[in-house]
């Protein structure tokens, strides 16, 4: 396969969804890694062990079973602040998704509630996000803009699938810019450290969205100089249900709460209260414990596999797909058609052949499972004026040979089409 040290074999035996057949017999082919990943027993089990033998709340059950499920559900924490290089655990937000992050930190700008001028946003400021954005990263801010009459303002897209970054886009004017890391249609890893020293040059805060940079690459939030980072749990190995805004802890401190209730109070009176500290002043009710306990355990996972030769291994397979698909008679790439800046992530379209019916004949007659349609990001298909592409993402546990069952389905698509 990719690399001799890495065993994908042995990876796959891992994942029990890779030990059944699909109806009639067919082998999956689970090329559908960026929408949502398969678990390993390693989560599996822990999760059931938790829910089994150590289950209760969390931060207010004064008894074994409180203790035991607080420590296993801080222990995530400290794990997850490890894996992505958090300089402090307490930066470590547990929300119930990507997408809830960013509305978490698009509610504390133009808040009358956070009275710092850098969250301050009115007529005249100015939001800046890109083309290429999944709509988690697009409508949060288009709200915002109708709270506050600030101007929402994106980078373009070249026709090669890059980031089209004019550092003017982003002025004295500009409050918050939030671009992905990894966009999930293109594969494009955008360079954000670039962005972010711009960002910074003028006073802007800086966002980015890694829900498909932190599961394949190795991702170190203080050397991107990023403010906000926000992932999910369910596309590294994790559950659904648990995601995390990572934040510097005094810019999390200038915030007001996103969410109200217990767990997240210092103390209520009728008319008013005080807030705990961070992290739990953004954790209100009781938290997706058995899931955050479960991404505890993707990220022992990732790490024993080891970030790089996950990397190493999704290049590979990668260059090959970008290789074998050129094979394909009128299919055209939607994003970077060399490895240069960008994951495994290759979306396609086939003249003539609707998406729909791509995967349609892909499941039925191959069991290969793709993404197609706008996968969220439908700015990004109307610059390339397409309504839908045909998606394949990969992840540690796919082969070279799956590629080629992609290319062997998609010869057959063409057949029945011609
Ligand atoms: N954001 C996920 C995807 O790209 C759902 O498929």
């Amino acid at each position: 396969m990719s690399s001799i040290s890495f065993d994908v074999e042995k990876i796959r035996k891992d994942f029990p969804i890779f030990s059944r057949e699909l109806p009639d017999g067919r082998p999956l082919v689970y090329l559908d890694s960026g929408n949502s990943s398969q678990k390993p027993n390693q989560v599996i089990e822990t999760m059931r062990e938790h829910l089994a033998l150590h289950y209760s709340n969390v931060g207010r059950a004064m008894h074994v079973l409180g203790a035991e499920s607080t420590d296993a559900y801080e222990g995530a924490r400290d794990k997850i602040a490890g894996f992505v290089g958090a300089p402090s655990r307490d930066e470590v937000i547990f929300t119930k998704n990507a997408s809830e992050a960013l509305n978490l930190v698009a509610y504390s700008f133009g808040n009358p509630a956070n009275t710092d001028p850098r969250f301050t946003l009115g007529p005249g400021d100015e939001i800046v996000i890109s083309e290429m954005e999944h709509h988690s990263n697009i409508v949060p801010w288009q709200l915002l803009v109708q709270r506050t009459g600030a101007t929402l303002k994106w980078f373009g897209v070249t026709d090669d699938g890059r980031l089209d970054y004019t550092p003017e886009l982003i002025t004295e004017r500009t409050k918050i810019v939030s671009i992905a890391h990894q966009s999930n249609v293109l594969g494009t890893v955008n360079p954000v450290a670039e962005v972010a020293r711009r960002a910074h040059e003028v006073g802007a805060l800086i966002m980015l969205d890694a829900s498909q940079s932190v599961p394949h690459h190795p991702v170190d939030v203080a050397a991107l100089d990023a403010d906000f980072v926000a992932f999910t749990g369910h596309k590294m190995v994790g559950p659904s249900g648990i995601g995390v805004l990572w934040a510097r802890a005094e810019l999390l401190e200038a915030m007001p709460p996103f969410l109200g209730g217990g767990e997240m109070i210092e103390a209520v009176w009728m008319d008013h209260s005080t807030y705990a500290p961070i992290p739990h002043k953004f954790e209100a009710g009781t938290p997706p414990i058995v899931e955050a306990i479960g991404l505890g355990a993707a990220v022992d996972y990732l790490t024993e596999v080891g970030m790089e030769a996950i990397e190493a291994h999704e290049r590979t397979l990668t260059a090959y797909a970008l290789e074998a698909l050129r094979e394909v008679p009128t299919l055209r790439v939607i994003g970077p058609e060399t490895l240069e800046g960008r994951g495994g992530t290759v979306s396609f379209a086939l003249e003539g052949i609707h998406p729909h019916d791509v995967g349609q004949i892909l499941d039925d007659q191959f069991g290969i499972a793709v993404r197609v349609g706008h996968h969220c990001a439908r700015p990004l298909h109307l610059r390339f004026g397409i309504p839908a592409t045909t998606r394949a993402s990969f992840y540690l546990y796919n082969t070279t040979a799956e590629i080629d069952a992609l290319v062997r389905g998609l010869h057959h698509v063409q057949k029945v089409f011609a």
